[in-house]
């Protein structure tokens, strides 16, 4: 392995072959011409990173634009007076998606954080929990402060009160290994690009969750389509 040095002592200039060499898909040869296949092997590689089935690997175009698809599809099925549970140690793209919801009349309640260590206030996440919280939304490891959440412990007390779990891996991805079936949450989600991946994001949904939502998409789209009316005799 040559030397990891990102800039010549003489030159002063960006090493480019080093920075290549450390991405080996670029050495990828076909018809003898360098290339790049964006999409083979993605979804298998992403179901091994998070200790998943391929058919549970969603992409899009970031965390954020992920989850305020999730939040809106999540939305249809929730009621006024339904709760979200967030936190105030997230990235605002894991509580601004779910306080659009507020507009439907679902309540969103926010966990506390202790002030004195920046740790999930647990206790008050307990009281926030409630048998109307639908889901409960959290960060694996905060961005801003390095903290870790308990996220298999907050999984168990958001399923004992009949919520799902959205866990956001984006600033946890990089750092540790993930395994969904261990955590048993229903949803995660990272961004590649924060681990010199493209710039992209991905969910992990549980099989049982992505089914039913593709089911109620195909209803809903027959539906529109059966109340079409008929122009074809106008
Ligand atoms: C913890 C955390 N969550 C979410 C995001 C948003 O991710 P994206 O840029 O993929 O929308 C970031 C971005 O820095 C982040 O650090």
């Amino acid at each position: 392995m040559s030397t990891p040095v990102m800039y010549s002592a003489d030159t002063n200039a960006f090493d480019i072959a080093w920075v290549r060499e450390q991405f080996p898909s670029l050495t990828l040869q076909f018809n003898r011409h360098g290339s790049a296949f964006l999409d083979v092997s993605t979804r298998a590689a992403m179901a091994d990173l998070f200790n998943c089935d391929p058919n549970e690997v969603v992409f899009g175009q970031n965390m954020t634009t992920i989850t305020f698809a999730l939040a809106r599809a999540i939305g249809r099925e929730l009621k006024a007076g339904d709760e979200i549970v967030v936190t105030t140690l997230d990235h605002d793209a894991n509580v601004a998606p779910w306080r659009t919801l507020e507009e439907k009349g679902v309540v969103i309640r926010q966990v506390d954080i202790r002030e004195s260590d920046c740790t999930l206030d647990l206790d008050d996440l307990k009281r926030k929990i409630t048998a109307k919280t639908k889901l409960v939304a959290v960060g694996y490891a905060s961005n801003m402060v390095g903290t870790i959440n308990p996220v298999a412990e907050i999984t168990k007390l958001a399923h004992a009160a009949g919520a799902l779990t959205f866990i956001d891996a984006v600033h946890f991805a990089p750092h540790g290994l993930i395994d969904v079936k261990a955590l048993d949450c229903d949803f995660l989600v990272c961004s590649p690009y924060k681990f010199f991946g493209p710039h992209m994001g991905t969910l992990y949904g549980k099989r049982e969750h992505l089914r039913a939502a593709a089911k109620r998409c195909r209803q809903r789209i027959a539906r529109r389509t059966s109340t079409k009316p008929d122009y074809s005799l106008a």
